[in-house]
């Protein structure tokens, strides 16, 4: 499939449940949210025929989020059926990595290999202070399992906030030379619990990179291989078994690389992270409809992919929370 700009678009992105175990400053209430009732969520079934279609329709690459995607009762064999479907030939999961050292072994034997995990400090209390509760030690094994069950990539993600966590860039750079961890630093976005205060929290992408190369000298890889072909840019410093990266909604607009739509636990699919449309999947799935008519939905979504976010616009208004939409 391509859209009106010419990107090829290959990848959906789940949002299997809007819960989570963790309450991260940014995204969710401390209070945590209300919950929706069962049967507005997309039943295992439902997705896999949707995944059938799309696949049908040249979608190759699937990622699984939340919310905290592995708090989802029979994720697993969910990843199992997904990796069985002809075309698919990518099942990634995103991860707070809370449950990743008791589900990691099963997790590989289902067919996932790849993972990214959420972590924005180094140091256990603010851990619990970002994650409001978390604990730092649980994530931690979570990720020396994924390294030791050799899931490849291992890809960390660390929103970068400005006076919250900005003074461990380095300490995060420096964890590539200890393992082979792929640390994307990602702008905080004006959304979610976030969406007062990040532009205040915001360091940019240049001013990020700047810092790692007081410290590092950064080749940017011309060829990301593994990495994928995401919205982040990927450094490589030499000696290092990992890799650094940068996801910049704000400062360089990563749109023009877009290649995702993405499905939403109730059923919605969104043309884009940040526009206010979504199509209703869901309805028409219930009612009966043939595949024909869903696979329509589908065109219809990346007909309707706008070129670019509009979070840098004054009267921008966010659409849904984050744990909706799944990052
Ligand atoms: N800005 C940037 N990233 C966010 N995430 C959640 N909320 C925000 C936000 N406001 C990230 C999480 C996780 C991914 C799923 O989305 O840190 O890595
Ligand atoms: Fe949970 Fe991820 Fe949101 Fe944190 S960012 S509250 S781990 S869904």
């Amino acid at each position: 499939m391509q859209d009106a700009f010419r990107r090829k678009i290959d990848y959906l992105r789940i949002s299997i449940t809007d819960k989570c175990n963790l309450r991260c400053i940014y995204c969710m209430p401390e209070e945590g949210i209300p919950l929706k009732p069962h049967e507005e969520i997309l039943r295992f079934e439902e997705i896999l025929r949707l995944v059938k279609i799309a696949a049908g329709l040249g979608i190759s690459k699937i990622r699984l989020t939340g919310g905290e995607p592995l708090v989802r009762r029979g994720v697993v064999s969910l990843i199992r059926d997904l990796t069985r479907i002809p075309g698919i030939t990518d099942v990634s999961l995103t991860t707070n990595g809370l449950l990743l050292t008791k589900m990691g072994p099963d997790l590989k034997r289902a067919g996932l290999k790849r993972l990214n995990i959420s972590l924005d400090t180094l140091e256990p209390e603010k851990y619990r202070s970002i994650t409001r509760g978390g604990s730092l030690k649980q994530v931690w094994e979570g990720i020396e399992t994924a390294l030791d069950l050799s899931f490849c990539p291992v890809k960390i993600n660390t929103v970068v906030m400005r006076g919250i966590n900005d003074d461990e860039i380095l300490d995060f750079v420096r964890l590539t030379y200890l393992y082979p961890l792929h640390i994307r630093f990602i702008e905080c976005m004006p959304i979610g619990e976030a969406d007062g205060w990040a532009r205040q929290h915001l360091v940019p992408q240049a001013e990020i990179k700047a810092r790692v190369e007081e410290g590092f000298k950064l080749e940017l890889k011309a060829e990301t291989g593994i990495l994928g072909s995401g919205p982040a840019s990927y450094y490589h410093l030499s000696g290092a078994l990992g890799s650094v990266g940068f996801i910049s909604p704000l400062s360089v607009h990563f749109c023009p690389a877009c290649n995702r739509l993405r499905l939403t636990a109730d059923g919605k699919l969104r043309p884009c992270l940040n526009s206010q449309r979504e199509l209703d999947l869901k309805g028409p799935l219930r009612e009966g409809a043939n595949d024909e008519k869903l696979r329509e939905i589908f065109l219809e979504a990346v007909r309707k992919k706008p070129q670019g976010h509009l979070m840098n616009e004054t009267d921008w208004n966010q659409p849904r929370m984050m744990y909706q939409i799944g990052g």
